[in-house]
């Protein structure tokens, strides 16, 4: 294990700034609930499983500070829109109806030993799935960054590599945040796995090209018919790969299905700052006031996707999660 997002240490979370990686390596000291709700906000912790891991310390920092925990609670929840994790903790954790300190740090904790564990045995799960010598295509982060660490569909391919197979991912940049190239990267750098950075757009001549053999990518929220939230570009990833006869496969932990939706439609989508489209580290890229429609995720229907991968094992279309009581 060689990354992780967060730490809590000394009556403190100390977070990892994602913003900033891979040029630096800061470390954030939260120590107010408000100071964890805009590190969600503000992406200095991103992907579903950190995301809900991260909202765990934010109530335990609020039972110590003495604060009303379903306020607490409605806020950390008004955080970000898609990533069911964060409702999924953050119930967890009021549902122990306790403002005891100790207790809810030690559940905070629980919370996030359980995704590693999970990771962990998605991974052995998922293995299997990626043939020797393969070229995988992947999309956003799912790692360590992502998790409480080794991480979901990267854990998969960090598995897989660990076990020996001689694998090659081609990593989706992932625009607008770049988590493709930013942490991906640096990810994949880490552990020495090859690897080459595209543009999103160049995924179907990849394709087209023979040059992928499967494609791996993590979720934000599953619907009980198998249709999967995760970052914009996805759905076209996996329509791409119908077309080209290529397995299309999803990874994501069971905390991250939420079974009282019927299908996708009901996915809230969080839409983003237009800034995050128009400008970059340079300035302002487009015209002034250039009109923008930034969804920072799609829905990828479940009859696209080949396998879903959690740590209690495949599942196989046609998805029915509600009747197979994943929850
Ligand atoms: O906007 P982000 O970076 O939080 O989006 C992250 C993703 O879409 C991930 O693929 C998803 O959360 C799964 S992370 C294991």
């Amino acid at each position: 294990m060689t990354l992780r997002p967060m730490r809590w240490e000394g009556g403190a979370l100390m977070m990892l700034d994602q913003r900033v990686l891979p040029g630096r390596t800061e470390w954030l000291r939260l120590t107010t609930w408000q100071e964890v709700h805009d590190a969600i906000r503000d992406m200095a912790v991103r992907g579903a499983p950190a995301i809900g891991v991260a909202a765990g310390y934010g109530m335990a920092l609020a039972a110590l500070a003495g604060q009303n925990l379903e306020e607490v609670h409605k806020g950390l929840a008004a955080s970000r829109p898609t990533a069911v994790n964060l409702f999924w903790a953050l119930d967890r954790i009021s549902g122990l109806q306790t403002s005891d300190f100790d207790t809810l740090l030690a559940e905070a904790k629980a919370i996030e030993a359980e995704d590693l564990q999970a990771n962990l045995d998605m991974a052995r799960h998922g293995a299997p799935l990626i043939p020797q010598n393969a070229k995988i295509l992947t999309v956003c982060n799912t790692g360590s960054l992502a998790t409480a660490g080794h991480g979901t569909a990267l854990g998969i391919i960090r598995t897989a590599h660990a076990d020996g197979k001689n694998i090659f991912v081609y990593s989706c940049e992932t625009r607008p945040r770049q988590q493709g190239l930013r942490l991906t990267a640096y990810e994949l750098t880490v552990e020495k796995i090859p690897f080459k950075s595209i543009v999103d757009g160049a995924a179907a001549s990849l394709m087209r090209a023979g040059e992928v053999d499967c494609v791996i990518a993590g979720a934000d929220r599953i619907a009980a018919n198998g249709d999967a939230a995760n970052k914009i570009g996805t759905y076209s990833l996996a329509v791409l790969a119908k077309h080209h006869g290529i397995p299309f496969y999803i990874a994501a932990p069971t905390s991250t299905f939420d079974v009282t939706l019927a299908d996708g439609d009901g996915i809230p989508i969080e839409e983003r700052d237009a800034s995050e489209i128009l400008e970059n580290e340079g300035g302002l890229v487009g015209p002034a006031n250039c009109p923008v429609w930034n969804p920072g995720f799609d829905v990828t229907p479940g009859e696209l996707i080949s396998a879903i991968v959690t740590e209690k094992g495949l599942f196989r279309p046609p998805y029915d999660f509600k009747s197979d009581g994943l929850k």
